[in-house]
């Protein structure tokens, strides 16, 4: 394999003869010299191709090379008299591997939209903005897997299809093989589900924390990170159908200690991103989110704030009139409140705890005052809520009744209760939404444009 342009730059000029591989992304030509701009997506910047036109002699050859064409150069790296670059290749040869017709190649060298790009998605990994959001996506990925690694959690792949609706909100897409038109029925006229693919209904899966839990309770300390899917109806910029999870779980462990791991977790995958991505994240300052990295420095020197639900509500309460939907014990936090308390009341990051049991999951561990329970939301400027988690409910009865409270069948969580039977635990989990962390890092508005093909209501394109 050559070397990625990313490589080529860092050398020194030298008489080696050394091959560039990429996609031209600018074309400029005098009478004597013509100059490429390459890229390979391995960094923001491309390596500039130098060519001598006397000693090439091939003005038809440059003249089929045009934005968005495939090429081989091989040449020396020479110093670059040009103020951009240190490096330059000057190129003894030159192969065009794929010609690229710029009367129908819809990216042009002008600034596209993004509103635009998203309708040619497989094509706007080709941009600047795009390949920096793909970098700093693959370089989170990695950062997660080596937070957990290194304190021993281990990596579980829970199911992607699932009969049990880990969230208990009734917002799972189902999987079936059934044909719609001809649905089988029962002798009472219901749609007979053992005729299904897998003998009963199934779905894709909310949330791997269930059957999380179940290998936390074996191995300590565990992770998830996968693909969830959710079919509530929310056309917003930070909600997708089809988006990743980190999921941590550990066992002999309560809110403190979530709430403990959750920031470091964060300020972990702030630093590796800024360690790793210095010039996107440059990029991203530059021209997406002002001083971003900055930002991200900031927040990773200070403690992140910590809020009851019961004051926040008590101070937001104090503000009401800027509020779309105002507050009062009870509802649950909106986005505009959520960026409220983070942007103006806290100004940090801020991790919120002890929310009303009626707007959280079934799973969440009872507070001794029977009406709260103990989940934490971590929240962040500009996004609102990046993470929920909580301490789970350990206990048989108490979880049984929870179940029976908020409309859901026991029986249908046997094995989720089972755990609470046979050497119950303490244990708590988070789920961190990658897109999420994915857009608060890069500044990026709008959640389609930090994951390749986004999936959103009436929206499946590619
Ligand atoms: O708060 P949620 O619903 O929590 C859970 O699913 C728990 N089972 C997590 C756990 O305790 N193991 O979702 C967790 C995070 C949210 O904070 C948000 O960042 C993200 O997942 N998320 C979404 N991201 C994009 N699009 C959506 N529709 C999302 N719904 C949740
Ligand atoms: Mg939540």
């Amino acid at each position: 394999m050559n070397d990625r342009i990313s490589t080529l730059l860092k050398r020194e000029p030298s008489s080696e003869i050394l091959t560039a591989e990429g996609w031209v992304r600018t074309k400029r030509e005098s009478k004597n010299v013509c100059f490429l701009e390459l890229n390979d997506g391995s960094t923001l910047k491309g390596l500039q191709i130098v060519i001598d036109k006397e000693a090439l002699d091939d003005q038809e050859l440059l003249d089929s090379i045009t934005t968005g064409s495939s090429v081989i150069a091989t040449g020396t790296i020479v110093a670059s008299q040009g103020q951009s670059q240190a490096v330059e290749m000057s190129a003894s040869s030159l192969t065009l591997v794929g010609a690229c017709p710029p009367e129908s190649y819809p990216l042009q060298k002008k600034r596209h939209s993004l509103e635009y790009l998203r309708e040619i998605a497989h094509l706007r990994a080709r941009t600047n903005t795009f390949g920096a959001v793909t970098r700093v996506r693959n370089t989170l990925s990695w950062a997660i897997h080596q937070f957990f690694q290194q304190r021993g959690f281990v990596w579980v792949h829970t199911p992607i299809i699932s009969a049990s609706d880990a969230e208990g909100a009734g917002q799972m897409f189902q999987v079936t093989t059934l044909d719609l038109a001809n649905v089988p029925k029962t002798g009472e006229g219901q749609v007979d589900w053992h005729e299904d693919f897998f003998g009963r209904q199934a779905f894709l899966t909310v949330s791997g924390q269930l059957e999380g839990e179940t290998y936390a309770t074996a191995l300590k300390n565990i992770y998830t990170f996968g693909p969830t899917f959710r079919a509530e109806n929310s056309n917003t910029k930070r909600h997708l159908s089809e988006f990743w999870m980190v999921e941590p779980e550990m066992a002999f462990c309560t809110l403190e200690g979530n709430m403990a791991i959750a920031e470091e977790f964060l300020k972990y995958l702030f630093t590796s991103v800024l360690e790793h991505c210095t010039e996107d994240m440059a990029f991203f300052s530059s021209f997406v989110e002002a001083g971003m990295s900055d930002t991200l420095g900031r927040i990773i020197e200070s403690p992140f704030v910590h809020l009851t639900y019961t004051d926040a509500v008590k101070e937001l309460e104090k503000y009401n009139d800027r509020f779309e939907y105002p507050v009062s014990w009870g509802i649950d936090l909106q986005s505009e409140h959520e960026k409220f308390i983070t942007e103006t009341i806290a100004k940090s990051p801020t991790i919120v705890t002890d929310y009303p049991k009626e707007i959280k999951a079934f799973y969440m561990k009872l507070n001794d005052d029977g009406r709260t329970v103990r989940g934490m939301d971590v929240l962040v400027p500009r996004l609102g809520e990046i993470i929920g988690g909580s301490e789970r409910e350990s206990d048989y009865d108490t979880l049984v009744t929870r179940m029976g409270q908020m409309g859901l069948d026991p029986a249908d969580y046997w094995w989720y209760l089972d755990l609470r039977r046979f050497g119950t635990v303490p244990h708590a989990g988070f789920g961190l939404g990658f897109e999420r962390l994915v857009q608060y890092v890069t500044g990026m508005a709008n959640i389609r444009d930090v994951i390749p093909y986004p999936r959103a209501p009436r929206l499946a394109d590619f």
